[in-house]
């Protein structure tokens, strides 16, 4: 009898230990979590180990969206939505000419407009019932299965095309999008200015956290080297990262952190990315460097990205004292080879190839050449807490879940006193030169191509028409006389 009164004694000691010691908590407000946690409308097993997310972004809620059973196959332990969750805006067909020319300098329409809260609703309510998604999010509210499903939004669920802080209809955003994310009616998201929150998963020792960014609510004007972030989501952002350290810190972007391929596509396309603003993109690294309170260095940092359409892995070693990666997984249905008749999808892979890219991590395990990866995908990050010292495998998932590009690293990487180890030559090779740094041949080399290859298609044509128009006058000629 003493016996099984000391056993369940110590089982209740054992239970009430695990109970304290590693609840997921969200802060929301410029809090540090520990000091005020906010109690989530779930209750996952405390002190549970997260070793699998799995995140992406750009779904277009009106066709189909086969890429769920994948990521439910790969059973994450957290999703991260990372922004064109849903297209809420409309788009005008291209037109040249005329009273409502959407493009060229003489533009007077603007091709996206925005739609009524009404619609954006429905069109949340399209994504939220996906066949494949809805079980994802059953399974988030299923008591006994741990799943959280976090997020944020980019442009065009934010409501507009490339908006920011003029965007008049933010607050209604906002709200949508945590109706659509489940968020608490009392949580404190829903009562600042931005969706930005941050989360801690795991027990100490394996503590993981994810700091979810708003770059909409309070951005600048595009090529105004402004702010992102905005004030008050820099003071928030700079308590998250000089609060307690977790093992692993996740930094999730709407849009690219690390890379700038605008500054290489160009003039054919434009993309957004942290390299618009290279101000604010030099204040976070150096937040991660020294953050403002402690003047301490924030270890096992990395971002997780959405926006452009395509998937690629990218790495900065001179952002801080240890490499800053960058997964961008894009988009779950829109995808840049999906935009061209199927025979021409080689001539995407193609530009791809021609591209350079100072950034983009380039792996054996890459399905083409150029490594970025142009059809629907999802990111996926899987954890080994148990190998020492613990690795990180981070992920490009394809449709079928097959991966399209994987890289493993140890997570010792991520600390100042490990950097030197890493070779400077390959696969290692140091990822310091700015996109806008590269020699101006080799920064447009696409754009020099595609111009060179009409250059000399047009001089052969011409040549060709010429030969054979000077052969048929001779012929003619000889013709006359014979
Ligand atoms: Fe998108």
């Amino acid at each position: 009898m003493a016996d099984s009164v000391l056993r369940s004694g110590i089982i209740l000691l054992l239970l009430i230990l695990l109970a304290s010691g590693g609840h997921w908590k969200v802060s929301a407000s410029g809090q540090p979590p520990g000091k005020f946690p906010i109690p989530h409308s779930k209750s996952p097993p405390s002190a549970a180990v997260v070793s699998r997310l799995a995140f992406g972004s750009c779904a277009n809620q009106s066709g189909p969206q086969p890429i769920w059973n994948a990521v439910i196959d790969f059973d994450p332990q957290v999703f991260i939505w990372l922004g064109d969750n849903i297209y809420g805006d409309n788009r005008r067909p291209f037109s040249v000419f005329g009273r409502t020319a959407t493009i060229g300098p003489w533009k007077n329409t603007p091709r996206f407009f925005p739609s009524s809260e009404e619609e954006m609703r429905r069109r949340y309510r399209l994504a939220k019932y996906q066949p494949g998604y809805s079980v994802l999010r059953q399974r988030a509210q299923h008591e006994l299965i741990l799943l959280q499903i976090i997020g944020t939004y980019d442009d065009h669920d934010y409501g507009l095309n490339d908006a920011g802080k003029e965007f008049p209809l933010k607050n209604i955003s906002q709200r949508l999008l945590l109706d659509f994310l489940d968020e608490p009616e009392d949580s404190p998201r829903r009562k600042q200015a931005g969706v930005y929150a941050s989360y801690v998963f795991g027990p100490p020792g394996k503590q993981l956290k994810v700091i979810v960014l708003d770059t909409r609510y309070h951005r600048d004007p595009l090529f105004s080297d402004g702010s992102i972030l905005g004030e008050s989501q820099w003071e928030w952002l700079a308590n998250e990262l000089s609060g307690p350290q977790t093992e692993i810190t996740i930094i999730a972007s709407s849009i690219q952190v690390v890379s700038n391929l605008s500054a290489t596509t160009g003039p054919f396309f434009y993309l957004e990315s942290w390299g618009h603003f290279p101000t604010e993109r030099e204040r976070l690294y150096k937040l991660i460097t020294n953050n403002a309170v402690f003047l301490l260095q924030r270890t096992g940092v990395f971002f997780i990205s959405g926006d452009v359409h395509f998937a690629e892995i990218t790495r900065f070693d001179c952002g801080c004292e240890y490499p800053l990666y960058d997964i961008t997984s894009s988009g779950l249905t829109q995808a840049v080879e999906r935009t061209v008749p199927q025979p021409f999808d080689f001539l995407v892979r193609l530009a791809a190839w021609l591209t350079p890219s100072t950034m983009r991590v380039h792996s054996q395990t890459c399905l083409y050449k150029s490594c970025a990866y142009g059809q629907p995908n999802f990111g996926a990050v899987e954890i080994d807490w148990d190998s020492v010292p613990p690795t990180m495998k981070f992920e490009v998932r394809t449709v079928n879940g097959d991966p399209a590009n994987s890289i493993e690293i140890l997570l010792s990487e991520l600390q100042p006193k490990n950097n030197s180890r890493i070779p400077a030559s390959k696969p290692y090779q140091r990822h310091c030169s700015l996109e806008v740094e590269l020699p101006w041949f080799r920064r447009y080399q696409l754009a020099l191509t595609f111009f060179g290859s009409v250059a000399v298609f047009v001089v052969a044509l011409t040549v060709l028409v010429k030969s054979i128009a000077s052969a048929s006058k001779k012929c003619v000629r000889k013709l006359k006389i014979d």
